[in-house]
Formats: C-alpha cells, structure tokens, sequence
C-alpha cells in the first residue's frame, strides 16, 4: 500500500517535471514515505529524517517532506514538529492528492519570507543601528527556518475517495491498484485501523477504467490492493453493490489484462465464490497471500482474528481442492503478548502442515494506541527471537522444498526486467509468484513466455527460455 502511495507521488512530481535521482544528497526534494505497522520502521524514520539535515544546512532551498501513515499518529508529528524544525511538508495518507498544492503552497511562503526578509534587511540598513546589531538581525533571516512555511496537512479518513491521481509505476509491465482503503477489523496487534481509518470501497467503474487504462498502456498484470480485499463493497453508477467476486469476474473480461492478483485476503472473509473464481477465473493467478497470525486458536482470539487454528487449516485444504497447485504465502507474528510455549508450538506444527511457499515473519512490535499494547504479559525480546529462529527455519526449509519441485517444470512467466544478477539475465515471476532467473534478450521484457526451470534456491528459481 506504501510503495502504490509512492507510486502516486512519484507520479504528481513527475507531472510538474521532476525526475527521479538516485543520490539524496543532491536533490530538490526529499520525500520519506513512512509505514507504522511496526516500530522498526519508526526508528528508521527518524534516522533518516536526521541525515536531510545535512541537506537543508548545503541548501537553504532544498524540500524536506514526510508523509505516510505515521503522519497519521499525533505523537509522531508533535515530535517531528519539535525536534525536526527544517522539516518543510507534512501530510497524511488521505491528503497525498494535495501534494502538489503544498508544494505551491510552500513556495509561495517561502517568497513572501524573503520579500519581508529583505525588507526587514533594508530597513535595518537604513537604520543608526551598531554594526552588530546589523549582522544579528540579517543573521536571523538568512537562515530560513522552515518552521514559519511549513504546510502541515492531515485529515481523518471523513473525505471522499479521490479518483484521477496519476502514478509514476515501478515496473512498466505490472500494477497495484487500490480496490478499497482503510480497515474495519481492528486486530488487537495492529495500528493500521487507526492511521489508514474505516474501510473505504471505490466505485467498480472507477477500478476498471483504470486497469482499461493500464492495459491501453501495456499492463498485463494488475495486483488489486486493500487491507482485506475480501470485504470489497463498491457501489456502481446503477446502486447495485458489487462484492470482491463480481470484481474479479469482470476483470476476466477486460482485453489485454493478462493477470490478476491481489493484496490481502483475510481468512475470515474467504468466500466460496471466490475459490470458485480461482477455478473458473483463467487471469486469476494460482497464488493467495493467506495471513494467518498464529497457529494457537487462543492467540488468534486475543488478536480478534475470528477463525481458529482448525477453520484456517480448513479454509486452506478447500482452497487446495479446487486449485491442487495453488501457492499460499502467510504473514506470522511470534511473541504475542501472553504467547506461551505451548501456543508458539501450535504455530510451528501449523506451519509444518500446511507447508507454505514463503511467509513473512514478524517479531511482535507494540504500537501505542492498540489493545495489546497494553496487555500486561508482554514476552522479552531474548524469547521472541529464539521462537523467531526457530519459525524462520521451518518456513526457510519449505519453501526450498517447494521451489526444488518446480525444477523440470515449465511454467509461464511474465518478463519484468533485468535481474539484479546482470544485465544478460531476466527475470520474472510464475503464475504462482515466483521468482525466475534467466537469461534472455532485453527485447523479451513485457511478455508472457514459457520458461523451464533447471533450479532453485529458497527464495527463486532460475531457468531457461524454451522458444
Ligand atoms: N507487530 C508485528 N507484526 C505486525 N503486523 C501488523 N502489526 C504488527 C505488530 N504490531 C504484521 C502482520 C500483518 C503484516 C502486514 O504486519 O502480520 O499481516
Ligand atoms: Fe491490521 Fe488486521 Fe486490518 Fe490487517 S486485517 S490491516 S492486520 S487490523
């Protein structure tokens, strides 16, 4: 959801004929796009916050912006108003259309401090004052300090969705596109209720308008992207309310989408109808991101998941009914507050069973403002972290295992681009999200070719063109 954001300001700046640098230190502006999920991100933010610093002392004209979901915390933009005065744009992840109007904004403020700077300097000229009284006040407005121009806006999730925005894409050939915004389901564990808001569907002729339009511009795939894209609810121009299904459906029809992914799928909303899509759905690609948290029904309660171990083992073996050679990927949090041996064993015997293709582990992080923040049984770091290690090898272990069984497979493959292995290899991505390594023309980027793979690793494959 993040990086889709970046995606959008990426694209407003290029509008107004920025480009993209490589190197920080010498550019006009820096945005930091800053995610809230856990507190390593924060820590990190405020890091790198420090380093534009230096930027701003080279550059008196130099932008500095923040934005993102930690912009959405009061305490964070207390604290970067306090400690970080140079800071020159804040906003939040419902204001990012506005951009370009802070920027103007800005700028405008920034000449109006001048003109009064260098009036302020004449009249001080004029003046009988001593020398050193001069220089002070000069001094003063010299320095500019961004505290008097900078813009600051956040707004709570009450606005409309706001549909046309441009977006500058990652990859030429692939896209997110956000279906819904915000979440309603407030797991004890997460901040993103609080900072993204209440769910928000946009309207499903505005989805598809703008895969059309991604396709007219050479998209095959598109990943369609919401906290819990399965309580879709988008109204059309007709009234009629269309579900998560009805999208994936229509999409089937729409010419020269090839793929059609999405982001992410809660288990308790999983619906029949859509794992009957999966079958009947030929762009819907065999690959479901399936978070499941933890293994111990007890721990699930007390994260507000609303499945237990046996309905999500359940849920996965219908899925695997109907689509035997789906790949299932999990997001797992270990050390929950008040998670005991035998509750952490549950999610290792969990993932021993279900045996997925990756996942995505995460140490429990506290984050202020939610319910298990404040639960008294909070597990020490020392003991996360072994439990972590232990979870990693098991997830490790399987997925090599699952990518050593595609070896001899030919599989279809969507080209993105250039490896980061060298400019002689491709790479791209399965049906089922792997990743592929081989090596081909630069020509080839953007097609869907066939690919056999002659090895793997844990985390890719690589393989050979088959013509
Ligand atoms: N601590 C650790 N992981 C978290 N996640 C969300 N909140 C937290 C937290 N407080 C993880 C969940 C979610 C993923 C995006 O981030 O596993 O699915
Ligand atoms: Fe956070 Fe739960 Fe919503 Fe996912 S479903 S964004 S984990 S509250």
């Amino acid at each position: 959801m993040n990086e889709h954001d970046s995606e959008t300001i990426s694209g407003m700046l290029q509008q107004r004929g920025y480009t993209q640098i490589p190197d920080r230190e010498t550019s006009d502006i820096a945005i930091i796009n800053t995610c809230s999920v856990r507190e390593n991100a924060d820590k990190r933010f405020f890091g790198t916050l420090g380093q534009l610093k230096k930027i701003k002392v080279q550059n008196p004209e130099f932008v500095a912006c923040v934005c993102g979901c930690m912009m959405q915390q009061e305490h964070i933009i207390n604290a970067v108003k306090q400690k970080y005065p140079w800071v020159d744009i804040i906003f939040g992840t419902h204001n990012i259309h506005e951009f370009p109007d802070m920027l103007d904004e800005l700028f405008a403020a920034r000449e109006k401090q001048k003109a009064s700077a260098e009036k302020e300097r004449a009249d001080v000229e004029t003046a009988a004052y001593p020398a050193d009284r001069r220089g002070y006040n000069i001094a003063k407005h010299d320095v500019r300090s961004a505290k008097d121009t900078r813009v600051v806006r956040v707004y709570d999730d009450k606005k409309e969705i706001i549909e046309g925005l441009p977006a500058k894409r990652l990859f030429r050939h692939k896209s997110f596109v956000n279906i819904m915004y915000g979440c309603n389901n407030f797991c004890t564990y997460c901040i993103v209720p609080y900072t993204r808001g209440r769910e928000k569907s946009r309207r499903p002729e505005d989805i598809l308008n703008e895969i059309r339009r991604l396709t007219q511009d050479d998209v095959k795939e598109v990943t369609l992207l919401g906290q819990n894209v399965n309580s879709y609810k988008g109204i059309a121009e007709n009234g009629r309310e269309w579900d998560f299904t009805d999208l994936i459906y229509a999409l089937q029809e729409v010419d020269g989408l090839q793929r059609i992914r999405f982001m992410t799928s809660h288990p308790k909303d999983l619906s029949d109808r859509l794992i009957r899509a999966f079958v009947e759905c030929e762009k819907l690609c065999n690959y479901i991101h399936l978070p499941v948290q933890s293994g111990s029904t007890t721990v699930l309660q007390r994260m507000n998941r609303h499945y237990t171990r046996e309905q999500y083992i359940e849920l996965v073996q219908k899925l695997r009914d109907a689509v035997p050679d789906i790949a299932i990927s999990t997001d797992i949090i270990v050390g929950f507050p008040g998670e005991t041996e035998e509750e952490f064993a549950d999610t290792l015997t969990l993932a021993e069973l279900i045996r997925y293709d990756s996942a995505f582990t995460f140490l429990y992080s506290i984050r202020k403002g939610t319910p298990a923040a404040e639960y008294g049984d909070q597990i020490p770091e020392t003991v996360k972290h072994e439990r972590f290690g232990r979870l990693v090898d098991i997830m490790n272990a399987c997925s090599r295992q699952k990518n050593a069984a595609y070896v001899g497979r030919t599989e279809k493959v969507l080209i993105e681009g250039v490896s980061k292995k060298g400019s002689d290899t491709l790479t791209g991505r399965t049906d089922s999200f792997k990743l592929v390594d081989f090596p081909g023309e630069l020509s080839l980027i953007g097609q869907i070719r066939d690919v056999k793979i002659t090895d793997s690793n844990t985390f890719s494959l690589k393989g050979e063109l088959i013509d």
